[in-house]
């Protein structure tokens, strides 16, 4: 590994993408978002015909997957399978909740946490997911562990739905998000976790820009980082872009 690498784990909807990209855009590093590539795998196994209850199959459909992704400084993570693009295709609630069953087997784990780490080779990299710290980068320059109580969580999510006309109350969400975070804690490998020499983060009472604030002035002091000058409208563009992906998911 060389090179700076900041990881950030927490739970869903700690706000951890908004984050992670303004973030990486203030200090001038990629952006990778490790959640995008369980998703790209979900879909593609829907896709494919794949029975999501049987992880032998589930593996199996690993050996014919031809699964980019495509990083940048300033614009979200593009994600591609067999050489078409599905970004966006992945943010839907049917790949949401989906996932855990290709996020539970080991083969698929052990394939992406590969990816992750040559993508990690070349540093200067954000990475978001709930394994980063822990698993995937252990010896990463700053680990972040970012989270919101539950409450706080499905209120933001509710809202969210609620702004796109979805009739879901405020109780399905928040046992939606209960759920989640069981499964996701409960994995027995890359399993949310906070890695011992993590930084907590409490999002619950604070914007994506005052915590980004907070990872940047960590970098600077710790990391001797520098940050880049960068216009209001690019940062507002980052802000929106990441907000619109969260959203669909
Ligand atoms: O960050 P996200 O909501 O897009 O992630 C979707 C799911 O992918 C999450 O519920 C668990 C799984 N995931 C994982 O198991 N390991 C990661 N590093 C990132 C995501």
């Amino acid at each position: 590994m060389s090179g700076n690498i900041i990881t950030i784990d927490g739970p869903s909807g700690a706000g951890k993408s908004t984050i992670a990209r303004l973030a990486a855009l203030r200090l001038g590093l990629r952006y990778l978002d490790t959640g995008a590539m369980y998703r790209a795998v979900t879909y593609h196994c829907m896709h494919a015909g794949i029975r999501l209850d049987d992880p032998k199959a589930i593996a199996g459909a690993l050996k014919g997957l031809d699964l980019q992704v495509e990083l940048s400084l300033d614009g979200p993570m593009r994600v591609f399978v067999g050489g078409k693009e599905i970004t966006d295709k992945i943010r839907t609630q049917e790949v949401t909740r989906n996932i855990h069953y290709v996020a539970d087997v080991m083969e698929v784990r052990n394939f992406l946490v590969e990816m992750q780490r040559k993508i990690g080779e070349n540093g200067n990299l954000v990475t978001e997911g709930r394994d980063q710290g822990t698993l995937v980068f252990p010896n990463a320059s700053l680990k972040v562990y970012m989270f919101a109580t539950p409450a706080v969580r499905a209120r933001r999510r509710h809202a969210e739905l609620q702004a796109r006309g979805a009739e879901t109350t405020y109780e399905e969400v928040l046992e939606d998000v209960s759920k989640r975070d069981y499964l996701d804690m409960g994995r027995e490998l890359g399993g949310l976790k906070k890695a011992m020499d993590a930084v907590e983060l409490d999002t619950s009472e604070l914007s994506p820009d005052q915590v980004a604030e907070s990872i940047v002035k960590l970098a600077k002091s710790r990391l001797k980082m520098q940050t880049r000058k960068i216009d209001k409208s690019a940062l507002e563009a980052a802000r929106r872009q990441a907000e619109e992906g969260k959203k669909q998911g």
